[in-house]
């Protein structure tokens, strides 16, 4: 019997200080209403002293863990998507598997900024499903507060901390991954970067002195990207799927700006208002763990019935994007 990957239990965390709108105001010259009324951002959070990448991980790790009622040591696989690592190297992945004592899972750190959920659920669905493995703990974790530059404010108002989790898995009820489209174009990755601290352009008192570490944005330029390529992915996979609009239930989008959301959703036509999962209010933009924060959030607030399907769609610079669409089921 050909083995079908799905989520058995998901988790997320998100530190308890908050950065209002308000606050940004008296940081650099902006104002509440030109950012929610350009972003539909309110508030985010801001991870403090000890709240670093990985402990935002284990974080929602435990919790993914705990709803999946899988011990760390029936982890075979630890996936970390991260832009902000806690070091360049040893990987996040090689930390959280430390800290969760999961000893018999290898572990790898995945980079595709805002789409790295996705990616790391793809990753995860082949080897779960080539039958290399059988439990796999996805994480995402960001603490994009560590490279946004809050003297810049055509992206400090943006984003946020956070992390998500969840298990995947070769059986259990849960969420099966009926599929997972995946892009990337290169020939982009200009408009959105941090352009030093790599081999490239390695960290001096000079790329200090330039705020080279924190990211750069084109913002204009990517919004156009972010829709286009977010539609075209959840069309190629409900294609693939052989659904229609009709038979999505929920649409959980990558929280980067309302207005982006707001044009996929009228692009997806029967998408009711409420059925569009948003947290970007109250987080803003955290990245890789955007998607998953939404969807752990949407698991624990609504009751997802058997048969309903959830399109995740995702994202970022690299550039890179993504959709998933994934199918509740209640068999084992
Ligand atoms: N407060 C007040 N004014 C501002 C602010 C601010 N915080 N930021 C910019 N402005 C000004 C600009 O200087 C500009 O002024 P000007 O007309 O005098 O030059 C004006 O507002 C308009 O600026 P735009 O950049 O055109 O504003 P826009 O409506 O495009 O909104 C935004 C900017 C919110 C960044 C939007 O472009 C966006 O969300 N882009 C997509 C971001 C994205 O999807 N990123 C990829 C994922 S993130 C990841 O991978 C990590």
């Amino acid at each position: 019997m050909n083995v079908k990957a799905r989520i058995i239990g998901t988790g997320s965390y998100l530190p308890e200080k908050v950065l209002t709108n308000k606050d940004l105001e008296g940081m650099v010259e902006t104002s509440d209403e030109w950012i929610v009324s350009r972003t539909g951002i309110k508030e985010r959070r801001l991870a403090q002293s000890g709240e670093h990448t990985s402990y935002m991980g284990v974080m929602a790790a435990r919790a993914a863990l705990a709803n999946a009622q899988i011990t760390p040591e029936q982890v075979d696989f630890i996936l970390v998507a991260t832009l902000t690592p806690d070091y360049i190297f040893p990987s996040t992945a090689c930390l959280i598997q430390k800290e969760l004592g999961a000893k018999f899972a290898a572990a790898l750190d995945i980079q595709a900024a805002c789409t790295g959920y996705l990616y790391a659920l793809s990753v995860a669905k082949a080897w779960i499903e080539s039958g290399v493995y059988k439990n796999i703990l996805v994480v995402a974790s960001e603490k994009l507060s560590s490279i946004t530059d809050y003297q810049d404010r055509s992206t400090c108002i943006l984003f946020g901390d956070g992390a998500a989790s969840c298990v995947v898995s070769s059986k259990g009820k849960g969420l099966v991954i009926e599929n997972v489209i995946l892009g990337a174009d290169g020939e982009q990755a200009n408009l959105l970067m941090i352009p030093a601290g790599g081999s490239r352009n390695p960290s001096s008192n000079e790329t200090l002195l330039n705020r080279q570490h924190y990211i750069k944005m084109s913002g204009n330029e990517l919004f156009k990207h972010a829709v286009r390529r977010m539609e075209a992915a959840c069309k190629e996979s409900l294609e693939l799927a052989g659904c229609k609009e009709l038979d999505i239930s929920w649409l959980v989008p990558h929280q980067a700006n309302m207005r982006i959301i707001d044009a996929i959703s009228k692009r997806l036509e029967h998408l009711p208002p409420e059925r569009i999962v948003k947290t970007l209010e109250k987080y803003g933009n955290t990245s890789a763990s955007s998607v998953g924060i939404a969807l752990d959030e949407l698991l624990k607030k609504s009751s997802v019935q058997a048969g309903e399907q959830i399109l995740l769609t995702a994202f970022g610079g690299g550039l890179t994007w993504g959709a998933s669409l994934l199918r509740m089921s209640d068999e084992s």
